[in-house]
This record gives C-alpha cells, structure tokens and sequence, in this order.
C-alpha cells in the first residue's frame, strides 16, 4: 500500500484512500487522554497480578487441567496440574520480560498478557518470543 501511495503521489494523483495514511490524522492532545487512561490500566493490571498474587492454602487443592500463581517461600509460582499427567511448578516471571503468566484453561498452556509467549505446563516454550522456559523452581508440587 505504501509503495502504491508513493508512486500515486509523485506522479501527481492521489488515490481517495490516502488520507487513511496520512500522518497527520492523529491528533495527539485529543488522543491523550484515551492513551493515559489505557496505559493506567496496563500498569493497574500489571501491578494487581504481583501483589494480588495469594499463599498456598494447606487446604489447596488443584484439579485437573488447573492452575493458578501462588506465593510460596517469597517466590511466585506458577503450579498447574495437567489433565493427563503430573501436576508442576515453575516461577511464574515470562522468561522474555518478566510479566506474571496467567494459566490459560482451555489451552492447558502459561500465557504471557504482555508480548503472547506461551509456555506448556511443565514451563517449555511453546510460543516466543521468550526464548528460554519459565524459571525451574526446586519446590515439590502437590502430591494428590
Ligand atoms: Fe512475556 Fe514479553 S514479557 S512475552
């Protein structure tokens, strides 16, 4: 599109979806409130997910196909228990910039809100950009 616009333009036409690309169709002091307001709510999430992160209960119990972050011992993990298969622990910090996982329980999956890497239960890439699995966490899981 961008070649198509330039060509049209420097040989003196200009096609009527141009002002679509025009620059200048921003208007950043109308727009700022609306960027405040979202990245407020990019922060109040991103805070909301480090501190309202809960214990372990002694009573928890995780189903199958379940999972959820917990503080244990100052750490942040991620604990999820498969549907087939053992349940697993790892830190709950994206291997690429830190953002909280959330586990995702239709996919059985770690995803990352932030940039969309995701992770398999037992904390291995299966989506980048994070290169590298969530944090190995030497912390027993649930045995049930
Ligand atoms: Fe998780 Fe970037 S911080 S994908």
């Amino acid at each position: 599109m961008a070649g198509r616009l330039l060509a049209r333009v420097i040989t003196g036409g200009e096609p009527r979806w141009a002002p679509l690309h025009d620059r200048r169709r921003l208007n950043p002091w109308r727009e700022a409130p609306a960027l405040v307001r979202f990245q407020s709510e990019v922060a109040r999430h991103l805070v909301g997910d480090w501190t309202g992160v809960p214990s372990i209960p002694d009573d928890q119990d995780l189903g199958r196909g379940e999972g959820t972050m917990v503080r244990f011992r100052g750490h942040r993990v991620a604990v999820c228990r498969e549907r087939e298969g053992g349940p697993h622990t790892a830190g709950a910090r994206c291997a690429h910039l830190g953002c909280p996982v959330h586990f995702n329980d239709a996919e059985e999956s770690w995803d990352c809100p932030c940039h969309g890497s995701r992770f398999a239960p037992d904390g291995t890439v299966l989506q980048g950009p994070a290169t590298r699995p969530l944090e190995p966490l030497d912390i027993p899981p649930p045995d049930r």
